[in-house]
């Protein structure tokens, strides 16, 4: 039997105990330390300048009167930024951090809000009166602003991720053929923009040659090799640092242009640069999910077993990017059918460079697709969670390979028990609440399971202290506290004896946080390091004769709750704290990096969940309420609970502004966005948000990392948007297929 069948049969572990946030006093008393908060000697203060057209070049920029003005140090424009290698183009198509920058290179604009120009300022204030003095002549071009006019345009995407475009299995059109049941619909979501709280901020000092950045990242080893490379310097000048993040979501997993020019400003001005993205700057250089248009055909016998399924989809990029939101993955991997076909295309609009937003792809063709299924259940009479079971699949079809973990059943099983699914009237529009229309929706939440090499370095201090280091980051997703919660169960110490720090380059490297990734890749080379240093102490203990366990064998001796015992004889016994006193002169320290194996060639590995949504609909008013949320997940073991479940929470809240909410609206005539502000770009807030209950089944996926973890940041979101669509079609009898599902499309 070989090694992965034994642990096929083994037990899942259960969840290590629960930690409170280890950063969270911090955070709440104002310690923490946002990179924006960087306090520098004789900081100076940088504002972007920004494009009032959508396409077109500039032909002056007449700075005088900025120029003039108290307390500005310099103005950056394309006619007199310092040159930088290939035009700033260096490092472009490094993904997931090396894109394509306008830093400041050339006179040509892309999109409106571009940046085109950086005025550096003693203070905020006297840098924001100054660029707002900037006068540009522009000119201007015919913009491509319109996605149904640009899709005569559309065209096929070299690749989608890693794998191809467009896929086809089996004969779809003979799927078709005789079904008992078709359906054929087109699903679109709007362009939307990533909100932190936190904007991006960037604060840039040079000492002689060596820079060092604080800059609010997803990666900061990305940030250090695509800064480098824009500015074609050694990568081993360049340091990041990125203590806290408050809030990414994928918009902060790339390099954005702000960032380079922050570093050029400082170099140009000898001081400390401090640039941080106004909010409606948040709508230009740094990402969007992009507009999608979905259509999906799929046929059934009276079973509801599948037999064809196509999935064509149509998505916005920029002029700069072929940037594709890879909406059919979920459809190529979800469910067993014998025909299926799956498409990309992607058409250029003069907007920003799209990026990856939590759960590219899958939450937006997710939508598309969980969707079409519950079409399908109602013209079968087939209960929507019944369609799915029926083609439930342990292999996925798309790659020929087992999942390693697919507790799909479970999820559904124990999540409509615990929801109260079988309340739910077959016929829409038939339950009421007063003058409430009441609905009930489901769809499945699938998201895949990556990891990458990732390293950590552990020392046990004189004071017993175990220090754990890292160069991951922690976005408010709870980094630290996995740290802490893994460092402390490998070495046996109760984990307020652990300090972790993280977001550096000078701790060992770590990849992207995105893709919700940092645990699987982080927490084996923690656990790594932190054994390493145990078994370190422990060889020390049994060679020195001041201490009680002086002769045992080294493999009798365990540490548990922070104290080194023998096993054989418990009484011979000392804590680590004590122990580590003695080692003062020399701490002890181990490193580790791990990295997958070859289980990715083997399995196919995923989380997956079932969600369930409850909207109240007014009749009158057409306003929707998500009254009530249930997810029920598998994403193998939870390494901090706490934190993990909080994603989760957060994951099926945006999956009410996706659902009801988000849109960034474009001006037609000049491609700005009109509602770039938190008051007009609607994302919910406690009054839009009802119960909500986040279950998890058992599950422990030792094929994937050897902590059975796989990651909970993104799948929160998928599944939650079509879950409220499928419940509001419940409630009303009307099918929304056009994201967000506002009061007048709810009426219309
Ligand atoms: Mo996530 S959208 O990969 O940060």
């Amino acid at each position: 039997m070989s090694e992965n069948d034994m642990s096929e049969i083994q037990a899942p572990r259960p969840m290590p105990a629960p930690l409170d946030r280890v950063d969270g006093v911090a955070k709440v008393t104002g310690q923490a330390r946002y990179c924006g908060d960087h306090p520098s000697p004789g900081l100076l203060h940088a504002v972007l300048v920004t494009s009032t057209v959508a396409a077109g070049d500039i032909e002056e920029m007449d700075v005088g009167m900025a120029q003039s003005m108290p307390g500005v140090h310099c103005i950056l424009t394309p006619f007199n930024a310092p040159r930088l290698p290939e035009g700033g183009r260096a490092s472009a198509g490094q993904m997931p951090a090396g894109r394509t920058l306008t830093l400041l290179q050339d006179t040509t604009v892309y999109y409106n809000n571009q940046p085109i120009g950086v005025v550096v300022a003693d203070t905020l204030v006297r840098a924001l009166e100054a660029a707002r003095h900037v006068r540009v002549r522009y000119r201007q071009r015919p913009a491509v602003l319109d996605f149904n006019q640009a899709r005569q345009n559309a065209y096929a995407p070299e690749k989608a991720k890693d794998e191809p475009a467009d896929t086809v299995r089996g004969d779809v059109e003979a799927g078709l053929r005789d079904a008992a049941a078709t359906v054929d619909a087109v699903y679109t979501t709007p362009l939307q923009h990533h909100n932190p709280m936190e904007p991006h901020a960037t604060v840039a000092a040079w000492d002689g040659n060596l820079l060092t950045l604080y800059d609010s990242t997803q990666y900061v080893y990305g940030v250090r090799q695509t800064v480098a490379k824009a500015l074609g310097i050694p990568l081993e000048t360049v340091r990041v640092i990125c203590p806290y993040v408050g809030g990414g979501f994928g918009g902060k997993g790339s390099v954005w242009s702000h960032v380079v020019l922050a570093a050029m400003a400082a170099r140009h001005t000898g001081r400390a640069v401090r640039l941080t993205l106004e909010r409606p700057q948040m709508f230009g250089e740094a990402g969007a999910r992009p507009h999608t248009e979905q259509r999906m055909v799929l046929a059934a016998n009276a079973d509801g077993t599948l037999r064809a399924v196509r999935h064509a989809s149509l998505s916005s990029t920029s002029f700069l990017e072929d940037w594709l939101e890879p909406t059919a993955m979920p459809t190529r991997m979800l469910y067993r059918s014998d025909a299926l076909e799956t498409q990309h295309r992607l058409l250029k609009l003069n907007m920003g460079t799209p990026t990856f937003m939590r759960a590219p792809g899958d939450a937006s063709g997710s939508f598309a697709l969980e969707s079409a299924l519950d079409e399908l259940a109602w013209e079968l009479g087939i209960d929507p969670i019944e369609l799915r079971l029926r083609n439930d699949t342990a292999i996925d079809l798309g790659r020929g390979l087992p999942f390693s973990s697919r507790p799909l059943r479970d999820c559904f099983r124990l999540g409509a028990e615990r929801f109260g699914w079988s309340r739910r009237a077959l016929m829409p529009g038939a339950m009421r609440d007063g003058d409430k229309l009441v609905g009930m929706g489901v769809a499945t939440a699938t998201y895949p399971a990556m990891r990458q090499r990732g390293s950590a370095v552990v020392s046990l201090l004189p004071d017993g202290t175990l220090w754990v280091r890292s160069g991951t980051q922690d976005l408010g997703t709870g980094t630290y506290t996995m740290m802490a919660r893994v460092a402390a169960d490998a070495f046996g110490l109760p984990a307020h004896h652990v300090r972790a720090e993280l977001g550096d380059t000078q701790y060992p490297e770590a990849p992207i946080s995105g893709g919700s990734q940092s645990v699987a890749s982080v927490a084996p080379a923690v656990q790594q390091a932190a054994g390493a240093v145990r078994d370190m102490l422990i060889e020390r203990l049994v060679g020195d004769p001041a201490s009680p366990l002086y002769g045992a064998a080294a493999s009798d001796v365990d540490i548990a709750q922070g104290t080194a015992y023998c096993r054989s004889a418990p009484h011979r016994r000392e804590t680590v704290v004590e122990a580590a006193r003695r080692q003062r002169a020399q701490t002890l320290t181990a490193s580790a990096t791990t990295e997958p194996g070859d289980e990715k060639e083997r399995y196919s590995m995923h989380s997956f969940g079932a969600v369930f949504a409850e909207v109240g609909v007014d009749a009158d008013l057409g306003e929707v309420r998500v009254r009530r949320m249930l997810g029920n997940y598998a994403v193998g073991r939870l390494l901090s609970p706490k934190t993990g479940r909080s994603q989760l929470y957060g994951g099926l809240v945006w999956g009410i502004g996706f659902a009801l909410h988000e849109r960034s609206d474009i001006d037609p005539q000049c491609g700005r966005i009109v509602n770039a502000n938190l008051a007009e770009y609607h994302v919910p807030v406690n009054a839009d948000v009802g119960e909500i209950e986040v279950l998890l089944v058992n599950d422990d996926d030792r094929q994937f990392n050897p902590l059975g973890a796989r990651g909970v940041g993104e799948i929160g979101i998928v599944g939650a948007v079509a879950a409220i669509a499928n419940a509001v079609f419940h409630a009303t009898g009307r099918r929304i297929r056009d994201l967000p599902i506002t009061p007048d499309k709810v009426l219309g």
